[in-house]
Parts: C-alpha cells; structure tokens; sequence
C-alpha cells in the first residue's frame, strides 16, 4: 500500500485524532467563558475509532495521538486508548491532556498502551495557573506529571503556550525543571483563533527571543531526525531533560506537516488552520465500507494546502483549539 502524500511531496504518518471537545478547563486562549456545547451528535464510539484508525494505519499512519478538548472526560478514555492502541501498524500511541485526571488515569492509560503524554502547564505558579485555566488544580497536574515519569512513560512532555507579560518571566523556571527531570517543556507560540483577535495582538510572544535566550544560556538545537515533525528540540548539557520550541509563524513551518486531524465527531481536517472539512463518518458504521473510507482520505488528501497562511493572517474557521485538540 502507497504511503499517503500530498502535491508538494509530504507524507503522512501521523494522525492527530480529537475524542471529546468538552473541556472542564478554561483556559483564557482556548475557552475564556467556558466550554458551549454545540455538537448534538455524540462522539466517535470505540468501534468506529477502531475502525479509522485501522483504516489509517494500513496506509502508513504508525503514530496516533489523543486529543480533545479533554480526552479524559470521557468515561471509555482507556477503551478508546486500547483499541488504538491494537490497530495492526499502530506503534506509538500518545495522549494530550490538561491532566486533572492523570495521576489516577495514568496506570490504566499505560496499561491499554499509551506510551506518551503531553500535558498543558502554563504556569507553574498555583495562583497564576488558577488565572489561566479557571481551575486551581496545579498540584493535582503536577502529581499526574510525576506518576508518568515514575512509571516510566516514554515520554513525558509538557506544553507551555508562550504568553506575553503573563508566563514569560516563568521561561527559565520551567528549563530548569529539565535538569533533575528527564521530561521535555515545549514552548509553543499563542496562534489566532477566529475568536481572539484583541487577544492575540496583546498576548502573542515570538518564540525567536526565547531560542536567543537559551542558546546564550548553553541550550543546543538537536539535529532533526526522519519523521520529526514541526517542533525544533534543543538539550542542554547537565540536563535530564530536553527542551521543544512550536513557532507556526515561523518561516517554512509547513513543510515538514506529517500529520492529519480528524475531530471527535469523525471529520477529517487537512490542517489545524483548514477552511474546511469533511466528514468520514458515513464509512466508519461497518468493516465492509473501510475500503470506500481509504479511497475518500487518498482524494482528499490532494486539496491539502501547501501552507496554512498564518503570517498571510489566515485564521481557519477555527473559533478554539477545543473542537480540534491544537
Ligand atoms: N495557541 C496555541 N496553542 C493552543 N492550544 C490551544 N489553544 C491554543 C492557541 N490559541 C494548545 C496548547 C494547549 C493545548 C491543549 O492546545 O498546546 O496546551
Ligand atoms: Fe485549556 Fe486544553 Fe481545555 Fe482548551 S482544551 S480549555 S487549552 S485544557
């Protein structure tokens, strides 16, 4: 079976796959006033998870994350984690996460396969990360990050979106966190949503200042390895730990894009920022429509852009990164 590429000669291997668009969080780049329920269908089950993800992994897909919203709000979180985790071809399954129910979820997730976590720490300051996300849950985050590394994950990431005059005097503090602690920090810059325009303008950070920063402080960028996708990583000498850097604004961004979104309602989304999507859901009822579901991804996949248009100020008809898991 060919691999799935795109006209301007990107494959695919990775698929980003939204389970539940609910979040109990608030976070002020995301859901300021909380999460709106707009959808009326329900969410993927399992078995039509089981299905798209067999689907995708027999045309290359071997690297699968879990996304929301909160993944964890569903009840079935470990059933969906095992079922991706069995689809022949899938080798590395990992799960995006706010992490309030981490620590308790976490030996269950490894269990059902999940080898990876990404979880979101903005601040690592209680009062700071109450602001941010609505929830005074700091500790509870950090107990489920130390669960992780103890029972030893993979690996263990953590997202920190880039946030001008709110986190940005708090940059060291999460590097040093790397040096005793073998998990990786990843700096990601705030993007526009269709949303949050007054917000972007006040908030936005370039990444660029923080690489000087940790390139004067010792830090050094890591060569890319084959099916690496857009985040540059850096390591530090003395450091357990690595350090990431996601700047979509970035020149050039886009064209190491190996991944693919589908939403929790089973819509295939060519990009994060894509005008457009269309549902694969009609396929995913019975095995014997997988086959009419592989030829409507391969078409599809011939309207993917070459680049999401973010600098050109391109802001997708995304309204939040809760209906499709950032
Ligand atoms: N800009 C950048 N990242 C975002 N996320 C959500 N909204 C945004 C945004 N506007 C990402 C963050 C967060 C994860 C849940 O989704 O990485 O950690
Ligand atoms: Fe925060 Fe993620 Fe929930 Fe959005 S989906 S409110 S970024 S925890």
């Amino acid at each position: 079976m060919p691999a799935l590429a795109d006209n301007f000669g990107r494959t695919f291997h990775y698929l980003r796959l939204s389970v539940e668009d609910a979040c109990n969080f608030r976070c002020v780049y995301c859901l300021p006033n909380g999460y709106e329920k707009r959808e009326t269908e329900p969410p993927l089950s399992v078995d039509e998870i089981r299905r798209l993800v067999t689907v995708f992994a027999g045309m290359g897909f071997w690297k699968v994350r879990l996304t929301g919203g909160e993944p964890t709000l569903r009840r079935d979180i470990v059933d969906v984690a095992r079922a991706v985790a069995a689809a022949p071809g899938v080798r590395r399954v990992s799960l995006s996460t706010n992490g309030y129910r981490l620590a308790e979820l976490a030996p269950d997730l490894l269990g059902a396969g999940v080898r990876s976590v990404n979880v979101s720490v903005d601040s690592l300051d209680p009062a700071r990360f109450q602001e941010l996300t609505g929830h005074d849950k700091l500790p509870t985050v950090l107990a489920g990050i130390d669960r992780c590394l103890a029972l030893g994950f993979d690996a263990v990431k953590v997202n920190v979106v880039l946030l001008r005059d709110v986190n940005d005097g708090e940059l060291e503090r999460f590097l040093e966190w790397t040096r005793e602690t073998p998990l990786s920090v990843r700096f990601i810059e705030l993007m526009q949503t269709k949303t949050d325009g007054d917000f972007f303008t006040r908030r936005h950070l370039k990444a660029s200042g923080l690489v000087e920063r940790m390139v004067e402080a010792g830090w050094a960028e890591t060569a890319r390895e084959p099916g690496d996708g857009p985040a540059r990583r850096f390591s530090k000498p003395g450091h357990r730990g690595e350090a990431g850097v996601i700047a979509p604004y970035a020149a050039d961004f886009c064209s190491s894009c190996n991944r693919l979104r589908v939403t929790s309602r089973g819509r295939l989304r060519l990009c994060l920022f894509a005008e457009s999507e269309t549902t694969l859901r009609p396929w995913l009822a019975s095995d014997d429509r997988l086959p009419e579901l592989e030829a409507k991804i391969r078409e599809w996949i011939g309207r993917k852009d070459v680049s999401h248009y973010l600098p050109e100020g391109r802001v997708g008809d995304v309204r939040n990164f809760a209906m499709m898991g950032g």
